[in-house]
């Protein structure tokens, strides 16, 4: 009988396929890493072909280890938003890489689009503002700079990582969903559809583009795997994680921390408006209707811990940071800003370079580790500033993503906050989402607060740090990232 939902979860690093019974039971995960392309300073590509071929293998694998495709009620899809892949309709090939939602080759283009005035109509338009995060620039350069794409004329098919896995998997089926759309800049986000005005600002061929859909129904089928398995859900990584998370609830509030950490507040069916620089995006849309929610996005988080490791080689393993952090008494006066690929929400400076101040011949290693994971905090507080001046006062905040299995992390992020915070048991909230979302598209469940059940217990940290230490290390932070910004 079917009754499993697999989920592929891609995200920025690597590419995952999951497992789960109805009742919210992870049977079985397979991930592939993948690599991360830097041809020069602050351009990030992916290979569309290496996400493709490293997708198929997890899946497989975990098809083979339900006991076949017969077994798997639905696929659901969740994954990194606005990265865009380029291909040919009629290979199916891609036709360039990737570029990468990290990626700020188009800064000086979205800077000269602001200069001429129009990020308040992109912003009430999208909810966005005019960065080179989200998509629309980045399609604009490719047309204008990658000869192959523009040539490719009728035959160019453009879209998000979810549109380049379902046209794979359904041989040629070219959907968005409305969450993925909603980060493209290329979408009226109040009526769901693409908006011409945007799609000739950003200089984007509008027949490259897919239809956009719900996150939850029978989008198609893969017959890959033997017998055919139907395409049921949809969302980007952090609208599903914000679903796993049971945000239902106007207010409620996740902060996940992958590669980048995301903050989404749930705010119901109307968009908000932001006027201190956080973004209104789509959280779902079900049966046509949309919901809603604020959102604080921080481009390096889990990446910043990759990068001490891999590049730096301060430490062996992510791991390790937790006794480091815990083997200092405090930061000893050190600063990380991890401004690796600018500065995200709320200062949007893609040109903010990372730093490390406060250096002394007392400073060690755990220092600095500790100041990279005190960052977490530290940027989770700006966008807590923000979200509040917005009307939008936390009253707790559900963590998740990899970096929160530690625990000296999870309690400071509760301390600088001071407010409670949540971690459940089951962390890959983004996968869970994305089976809900399944589980609603093939009939398992009647709506979100029935899929809910999906989502097991949690953990609490409560705020235990005087305020004046609170207060001092804020200060110090302060300090700190306005001069990188300088
Ligand atoms: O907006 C970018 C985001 O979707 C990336 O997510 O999980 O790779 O940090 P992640």
């Amino acid at each position: 009988m079917a009754d499993l939902i697999l989920v592929i979860d891609e995200g920025t690093t690597s590419t995952r396929a999951m497992l789960f019974r109805p009742d919210g039971t992870c049977l079985a995960t397979r991930a592939a890493q993948l690599t991360q392309h830097y041809p020069e300073p602050g351009r990030v590509e992916h290979d569309a072909a290496e996400i493709w071929d490293k997708t198929l293998s997890v899946t497989r694998a975990v098809i083979d280890e339900a006991g076949g495709a017969e077994k798997i009620a639905a696929i659901g899809i969740t994954n990194q938003r606005e990265t865009v892949v380029f291909w040919d309709r009629e290979t199916g090939e891609p036709l360039a890489p990737a570029i990468v939602w990290q990626d700020r080759r188009t800064a000086a283009t979205c800077r000269a689009l602001k200069k001429a005035g129009h990020e308040s109509v992109v912003q009430a338009k999208t909810g966005l503002l005019l960065d080179p995060y989200f998509s629309g620039s980045k399609i604009g350069w490719a047309m204008a700079h990658w000869p192959a794409v523009k040539a490719a004329g009728a035959r160019l098919a453009v879209g998000t990582v979810e549109s380049w896995l379902v046209w794979k998997l359904t041989g040629g089926l070219h959907i968005t969903d409305a969450t993925n759309a909603s980060r493209t800049a290329l979408m009226a986000i109040g009526s769901g559809q693409w908006d011409d005005g945007l799609i000739d600002l950003f200089a984007v061929p509008r027949a490259a583009l897919p239809e956009i859909v719900d996150c939850a129904g029978q989008f198609g089928t893969t017959t890959l795997f033997g017998s055919p398995i139907p395409i049921c859900g949809i969302a980007g990584d952090q609208q599903a994680a914000t679903i796993g998370q049971s945000c239902l609830a106007v207010g409620e509030t996740k902060a996940t921390f992958g590669t980048g950490a995301f903050v989404l507040s749930q705010a119901g069916p109307t968009p908000p408006t932001s006027r201190h620089r956080l973004l209104s995006t789509i959280v779902w849309q079900l049966g046509g209707r949309r919901s809603y929610a604020l959102e604080g996005s921080v481009f390096v988080a889990g990446s910043l811990i990759k990068w001490l490791r891999d590049e730096v080689g301060l430490i062996g393993t992510a791991a390790e940071t937790e006794a480091l952090a815990r083997s200092v008494p405090d930061n000893g006066g050190v600063y990380l800003v991890p401004a690796l690929s600018g500065l995200g929400a709320p200062w949007w400076e893609p040109d903010a370079r990372g730093a490390i101040s406060g250096l002394s011949f007392s400073t060690g290693k755990a220092h600095i580790v500790r100041a990279a994971l005190e960052a977490m905090a530290h940027q989770a507080h700006d966008l807590k500033t923000a979200f509040a001046a917005d009307g939008v006062d936390w009253a707790s905040v559900r963590i998740d993503g990899g970096m929160v299995a530690n625990d000296w992390m999870a309690q400071d992020m509760a301390d600088i906050l001071d407010v409670s915070v949540e971690r459940p048991k089951f962390a890959e909230t983004t996968a869970l989402g994305a089976a809900m979302l399944a589980g609603i598209g093939c009939g398992l469940f009647s709506d979100l607060a029935e899929a809910s059940v999906m989502r097991g217990a949690v953990e609490t940290f409560e705020p235990m740090m005087p305020p004046e230490t609170r207060e001092a290390r804020l200060a110090g932070w302060k300090v700190a990232v306005e001069s990188a910004i300088a």
